[in-house]
């Protein structure tokens, strides 16, 4: 009410002054934005890690984007889908390459098995049952193996069976999985050994999984999202996949103010 006691013309100004100001803030706020992008896209993948503010704000845009277009396979909470042999992206255990930004970033922007230009697709898990490769009885050996390798309760006599089929030329298991069973990151082999099952791990899924051979694909991205939305992405998943370093990300360095 005491407003109104000032002329009309007074509070209309003052108001579009306010009204200025705030469009200032936010222009100033978006041009803040588009230049942490640009340092976020133009820093070299394995830089942009050391630089707590760029991977705050990967977060910031990352978050919305996996739950728009990653969540549906790899899970809310990043925790992977078994059916369709969709990797966890919170651990250790890669497919390809080292959980580096850049080899995470590769795997998005081109996919596997994609049949994009460019897609991850150098092998793929044979189906040794349906092209009668082995026979079931040697698949139920070989899965005793698979779970002697990973550490869990197995058959003694059925697994003792195995690596003379593992390491024979008639299934080169060893080839692909390379001799110690710990995979090969370069062909996305999987890792026998860690006890992380793309696919599922109960014995069923084990005998299926070399009965019928796997063909996981996960879609490039490259073309529906922008280079800065992939780089996000990529940094996000990162620090999600690196919490220790991602936690030094956040906190303010302990010696005391940024670089
Ligand atoms: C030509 C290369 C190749 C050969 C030979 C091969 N594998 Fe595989 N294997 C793969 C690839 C690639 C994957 C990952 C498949 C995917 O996720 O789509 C895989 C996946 C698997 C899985 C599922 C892993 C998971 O995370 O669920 C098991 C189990 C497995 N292989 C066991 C074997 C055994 C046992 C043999 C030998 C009888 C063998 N593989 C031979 C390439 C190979
Ligand atoms: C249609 C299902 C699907 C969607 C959608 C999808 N992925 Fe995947 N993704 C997969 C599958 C399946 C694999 C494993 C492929 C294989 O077997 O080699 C994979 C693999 C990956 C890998 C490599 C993991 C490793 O262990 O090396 C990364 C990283 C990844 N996805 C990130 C993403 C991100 C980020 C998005 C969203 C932009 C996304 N994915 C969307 C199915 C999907």
């Amino acid at each position: 009410l005491f407003l109104f006691k000032f002329p009309r013309r007074i509070w209309l100004g003052a108001l579009g002054a306010l009204l200025i100001v705030v469009a200032a803030a936010w222009s100033i706020g978006q041009i803040e934005n588009a230049r942490t992008e640009e340092r976020l896209l133009a820093a070299l993948p394995f830089d942009v890690v050391k630089h707590p503010d760029l991977v705050r704000f990967a977060a910031e845009q990352g978050a919305p984007l996996y739950a728009k277009h990653c969540a549906a396979c790899h899970g809310a909470d990043m925790q992977g889908n078994t059916r369709i042999g969709a990797p966890k992206l919170t651990d250790s255990i890669w497919l390809y390459g080292d959980g580096s930004v850049f080899t995470i970033e590769r795997s998005i922007l081109y996919g596997i098995r994609s049949s994009a230009p460019k897609s991850l697709d150098i092998t793929e898990m044979p189906a040794f049952g349906q092209r009668g490769i082995l026979t079931s009885g040697e698949i139920e050996n070989m899965v005793q193996y698979m779970l002697q390798l990973s550490h869990q309760p197995f058959n003694a006599a059925a697994a003792a069976q195995a690596p003379a089929l593992y390491y024979s030329s008639a299934t080169s298991c060893f080839d692909c999985h390379a001799g110690d069973a710990r995979g090969n990151s370069d062909y996305g082999a999987s890792d026998l050994t860690a006890g992380v099952w793309n696919w599922g791990g109960t014995e069923q899924d084990l005998y299926d999984s070399i009965y019928y051979g796997r063909h996981g694909i996960m879609p490039a991205w490259l073309g529906t999202l922008t280079l800065e939305q992939i780089r996000a992405l990529s940094v996000y998943i990162y620090s999600r996949s690196h919490p220790a370093e991602a936690s030094v990300a956040e906190t303010p360095t302990a010696t005391g103010g940024g670089k």
